[in-house]
């Protein structure tokens, strides 16, 4: 009995073929994870496979490489088999040749004899190919396996190896937009019971506690550390030990990951209280309508950096009409001024990672040989710029965030005073922040929605909430 689900073994077969095709000689060397310590060796994180692993191989257990031959066409797993010590602690598993096996490789071996066989293949003058390790552990064994500084590993990745792997995954087949589905739907499931669970009083961290179990009800985990704060103007705040009070706005941002490790990731924003205030009603509805805009936009050919722009352009002209903003939004835009409001991105990739692929780059998965990632302050943020094809798979979440921080420091320096009306500012400094975020699949008309809707108008969101508190 295995301990994981897979795909059909046909489905790796065919992964690992197609990659073969896409490099001309050599040797590919992908690496599983290892148990990860926490605090003393047997105390580990959970663990987490690497995702380029599972997409090649499938195997969600610790402690396995694999190499891809590409002038023999051999693949082989290295793993090493468990002792009766290890199965008193952790129960039994298949051997690692009847799980080699399942996913449609033959030749397996122990993980000590993969030194031997990179060792050879570099005397013999083979290349090896690698992808960005980003686990410390991975990278001294890549160290010691190469004869390579440990800081020199990073230099010697494989582009051509990077570049192969993000063509095929940055397409998800059918099988992987149903298990997205699932993770997008459990996903909804936390967003749901936040708004439902979330009562004045309360601390943040008895919410997000009510987030995490439907991730562990939908049969896999969270796809990231839960956001759930009342200070939604710090774009990743881990921190739960506010107490939420009326009159406050909880921004949760949220995902689930199936157990085969796709992931689902959506942000929604609602009142403590039963209503919004006038003041986060206005902001709220300019946040939605760009949401909004930004959807209907999303289809093949168009390129996700002008979506984003559209958006950040339907932000700031969203301000201006609260005269919190001035002058023209292409020219303010261009220049960079919506940043006060939106330092982040539009959206990112997502697949068997929640930012699908960043191990490999943000510039290699969300941008082109071409079309380059800004180094300007917001949108040097944008995860994803290149042109949509079908079968991507990417989040939505425009947003609006007052930092204090932000508004001192460029108010000090008058940065972008033709732009931004300081006085005006100064009133919402005690705003905190709007995102609103849904996971789409572009088709080859358009985008698709995944997973349910969550309530995201102002009278849905307000409807749940006295629900609640009535
Ligand atoms: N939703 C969390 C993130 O995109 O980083």
């Amino acid at each position: 009995m295995m301990h994981f689900r897979t795909f059909s073994s046909a489905t790796y077969i065919n992964r690992r073929k197609v990659l073969k095709t896409k490099l001309p000689s050599g040797i590919i060397l992908l690496l599983g994870n290892h148990e990860a310590p926490m605090n003393y060796k047997d105390n580990t994180y959970q663990f987490r496979q690497d995702s380029n692993f599972l997409y090649y191989f499938g195997l969600d257990i610790s402690g396995l490489a694999a190499i891809i031959d590409l002038d023999s066409g051999e693949e082989i797993i290295y793993g090493t088999e468990l002792t009766i010590d290890d199965i008193v602690w952790t129960g039994p598993l298949p051997s690692v040749q009847d799980m080699a096996a399942s996913i449609g490789v033959t030749v397996t071996k122990d993980f000590s004899e993969i030194t031997e066989f990179i060792s050879k293949s570099r005397q013999k003058g083979r290349s090896v190919h690698f992808l960005a390790p980003y686990r410390h552990d991975n990278i001294a064994r890549l160290s010691y396996w190469l004869d390579i500084p440990i800081h020199e590993v990073h230099n010697h990745t494989s582009v051509s190896l990077i570049k192969s792997v993000i063509s095929q995954r940055s397409i998800k087949e059918a099988c992987e937009i149903e298990e997205i589905n699932n993770a997008v739907n459990t996903t909804a499931n936390m967003h749901t019971a936040a708004m439902k669970f979330a009562r004045p009083g309360m601390k943040e961290y008895e919410i997000a506690a009510a987030v995490h179990q439907e991730a562990l009800k939908g049969g896999g985990n969270i796809s990231f550390s839960t956001i759930l704060t009342v200070k939604g103007e710090t774009l990743h705040n881990h921190f739960h030990g506010n107490t939420i009070k009326e009159g406050q706005m909880v921004l949760c941002d949220a995902g689930a990951e199936t157990d085969m490790h796709y992931a689902g990731d959506m942000t929604c924003t609602f009142p403590v209280g039963k209503k919004f205030t006038s003041r986060q009603r206005e902001i709220y509805q300019i946040v939605l309508d760009t949401h909004e805009k930004a959807v209907f936009n999303l289809k093949p050919g168009i390129s996700y950096k002008s979506v984003y722009l559209h958006a950040c352009e339907n932000i700031f002209n969203g301000l201006k009409s609260l005269n919190i903003t001035k002058g023209d939004a292409a020219e303010a835009v261009a220049l960079g001024a919506h940043a006060m409001f939106f330092q982040c991105g539009l959206g990112h990739m997502m697949g068997l990672d929640v930012h699908d692929m960043e191990d490999l780059g943000e510039q290699y998965v969300g941008y082109t040989d071409h079309i380059k990632k800004s180094t300007q302050f917001g949108m040097k943020s944008l995860r994803l710029g290149r042109e949509l094809e079908p079968g991507f798979v990417l989040t939505v979440e425009p947003g609006i965030y007052f930092i204090p921080t932000l508004i001192d420091m460029w108010r000090a320096e008058r940065k972008f005073s033709d732009f931004i009306n300081y006085e005006r500012l100064e009133l919402y400094k005690d705003f905190s922040g709007i995102r609103i975020e849904e996971d789409f699949v572009i088709t080859t008309s358009g985008s698709q929605l995944l997973g349910r809707s969550v309530p995201k108008s102002i009278a849905e969101v307000e409807a749940i909430r006295a629900d609640v508190l009535s």
